[in-house]
């Protein structure tokens, strides 16, 4: 199944009582396995996770700690970005050049990468002093 398909298919289990705002992902890992995540919303509103949380915890559950490409769906009439917090994560498993493609359940679709959604990254280096 093609990342795509398996976002879109993933979004529709998504528990998005609260927003009415279904979120799909899918990543592939260089070894060529494929996670899925959705938004799970709780009714305390802040407990709710993302999409894109839910395939990279999947993945790192699996044993998987590498992002090779991410695909991210929505029902939106333009494709959604993923926020500032899954910017970060996506980070820690993937290198800047990790393509990210943001679609739309009607089918319009935008290619980015994750160094373009997250310019000037935190990361460990930034933690040593030389
Ligand atoms: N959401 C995601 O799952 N991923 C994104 O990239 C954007 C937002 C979810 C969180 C919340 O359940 C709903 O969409 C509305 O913000």
């Amino acid at each position: 199944m093609s990342l795509k398909d398996a976002a879109h298919a993933v979004r529709e289990n998504a528990h998005a009582p609260y927003s009415n705002f279904k979120v799909g992902a899918a990543l592939r890992t260089p070894s060529g396995n494929v996670y899925v995540g959705c938004n799970v919303e709780n009714v305390a509103y802040p407990e709710g996770t993302c999409a894109e949380a839910g395939a990279i915890a999947a993945m790192v559950a699996a044993g998987e700690t590498e992002l090779a490409e991410v695909y991210v769906v929505a029902d939106s009439p333009d494709p959604v970005p993923p926020c500032g917090g899954c910017r970060q994560k996506l980070k820690e498993f993937g290198t800047g050049e990790v393509k990210v493609t943001m679609g739309t359940v009607e089918g319009l679709e935008r290619e980015t990468t994750i160094g373009d959604l997250l310019p000037g990254a935190f990361d460990a280096d930034h933690m040593v002093r030389s």
